[in-house]
């Protein structure tokens, strides 16, 4: 049997992807046939009313080959009938312990019970709500799993702090912390791209690879989260996690297996080759307010939570090295920023030129393009590549195409799971490949602490750019120092 708490069960997170996660993995026949699921916090509410709020966000994925044999409101039913809120403090043991006794109640049928803890709540109470959950709930027949959300600290102190605390209840065994990027279908196919094509293999390092570029956007600002996005601005929320876990699995070297071990060895080992940030490679922006056409976007700063003058970095772009004989000398140029002109997820990888000049200028024609891997993580899931081919017909004329990869094509109208479905079903099934390790944590925090200090302690003003923008001019300044152009902003 399978009982889930969720630590913060009225806040955004719990509702707009754990809730829908649960649901579509019940939906799908994905979850033990006995589990319940256990929403915990400290306002006053009634199950009654806890299901209704999850009722709000739940969605029946739509099965195309079945569309008119919908069962979404029996399944649904059956699944609230699972769901009991339960009040409590996130410091009183004495609320953790009648969530034990609930829980016992309900599970006093079966002889294993695996317990799975979710912690969506905020870091101030990560410490007290992880102890008082692994003293007084853990299971008694079967494994207790606790799944932690970032911010993992917000520098290499706080989060050696925090791992250590954490660590006096829980085995790291037992820790799932969460980085949901990797739970996405196009992050997980890296792996398989990379080293199930024997085409890759050969040009994945600096003798063929010129650049590579990892994309971030959003086409939306801090809309209320300004208050937690300014104790930690856009490089602690997307880069040091995000972004670099997508670099660690674009550059690791091929894992002994598809271990979870085997797999993380090699991303810590990757992030411990990189070299320091230095300040000259960074570019950092804060959204301006914009009026287009009547409509008001606001600035960063209109935000009532976020402090007056705050030089918080809502945009970054910098160039990364990695010191190995694999990646000498390649950038690694990340980009990320809220309230750009779109919202897009994606990997670029430039090509160095194909050597010789058969088809180049000399010959009066137009210059043939560089290749271009594009893996593109959302939305519209693809991977591309660009390429010169001659024009059909007579003559000789070259022209940029793509061998084109959108996922809606090649495999018809499957929507994707959503990331956070795939992390809960591993956390169940207890698959750690997906999360971060605590040695993988700290070379994250070791590669960007000296930054993060620099950039606090010389009080550096980000440039500003109007909200729907590309971003700051000087994103441009800092990829053209490497003789880069991104490819994003075609
Ligand atoms: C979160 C960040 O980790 O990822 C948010 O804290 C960001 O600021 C979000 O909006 C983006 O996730 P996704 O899956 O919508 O791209």
């Amino acid at each position: 049997m399978l009982s889930f708490v969720v630590f913060g069960a009225s806040g955004d997170l719990a509702k707009k992807k754990i809730y829908p996660a649960l649901f579509a993995l019940y939906y799908e026949g994905r979850l033990p046939k006995n589990f319940m699921i256990y929403g915990y916090a400290r306002s006053s509410m009634t199950t009654e009313e806890f299901r209704n709020k999850i009722a709000e966000s739940l969605t029946c994925r739509i099965d195309w080959s079945k569309a008119g044999e919908s069962d979404c409101a029996a399944k649904s039913e059956e699944f609230f009938a699972r769901c009991v809120y339960v009040p409590g403090q996130y410091d009183q043991a004495k609320d953790f312990k009648a969530l034990d006794a609930l829980m016992c109640e309900n599970e006093r049928a079966v002889s294993s019970v695996k317990r799975v803890f979710y912690l969506s709540i905020p870091p101030s109470i990560f410490v007290p709500v992880a102890q008082n959950a692994a003293r007084e709930c853990q299971s008694k027949t079967g494994d207790t799993r606790v799944i932690v959300e970032k911010p993992f600290g917000r520098d290499l102190t706080s989060s050696r702090e925090l791992t250590a605390a954490l660590a006096q209840d829980l085995s790291e065994e037992q820790t799932y912390r969460i980085d949901h990027y990797l739970g996405k279908e196009l992050i997980e196919n890296l792996t398989v791209m990379r080293f199930s094509n024997i085409m890759f293999q050969p040009l994945w390092n600096r003798n063929y690879i010129r650049n590579v570029q990892i994309n971030f956007s959003e086409n939306f600002g801090t809309e209320g989260r300004g208050g937690y996005f300014d104790n930690y601005g856009i490089i602690r929320d997307i880069m040091q996690n995000h972004l670099l876990q997508i670099l660690a699995l674009f550059a690791m070297e091929e894992p002994a297996s598809l271990d979870a071990e085997d797999i993380r060895n090699e991303k810590v080992k990757v992030i411990r080759c990189m070299r320091p940030i230095e300040m000259d490679n960074v570019a950092l922006g804060q959204y301006k307010g914009r009026e287009t056409d009547g409509k008001k976007y606001p600035a960063y700063l209109d935000d009532e939570t976020v402090p007056k003058g705050s030089l918080c970095p809502t945009f970054a772009a910098m160039a990364l090295f990695i010191d190995n004989a694999r990646w000498d000398g390649v950038p690694f140029l990340l980009k990320a920023g809220k309230a750009l002109h779109k919202r897009q997820a994606e990997i670029r990888v430039q090509f160095r030129h194909a050597p010789g000049n058969l088809y180049g200028e000399r010959q009066g024609r137009v210059e043939h393009v560089t290749n271009e891997l594009v893996i593109r993580i959302q939305p519209d899931e693809a991977i591309y590549l660009r390429i010169n081919n001659k024009v059909p017909g007579l003559g000789q004329r070259l022209d940029q195409t793509i061998l084109d990869l959108q996922y809606k094509n090649a495999y018809g109208q499957v929507e994707l799971p959503d990331a956070y479905e795939r992390l809960i079903l591993d956390v169940i099934n207890g698959d750690k490949r997906l999360f971060i390790r605590n040695d993988e944590l700290e070379a994250a925090w070791k590669l960007f602490t000296p930054l993060l200090d620099k950039i606090e302690e010389q009080k550096i003003a980000p440039e500003l750019y109007p909200y729907g923008s590309r971003g700051p001019i000087g994103a441009h300044y800092l990829a053209s120092r490497f003789n880069v152009r991104w490819g994003d902003t075609e």
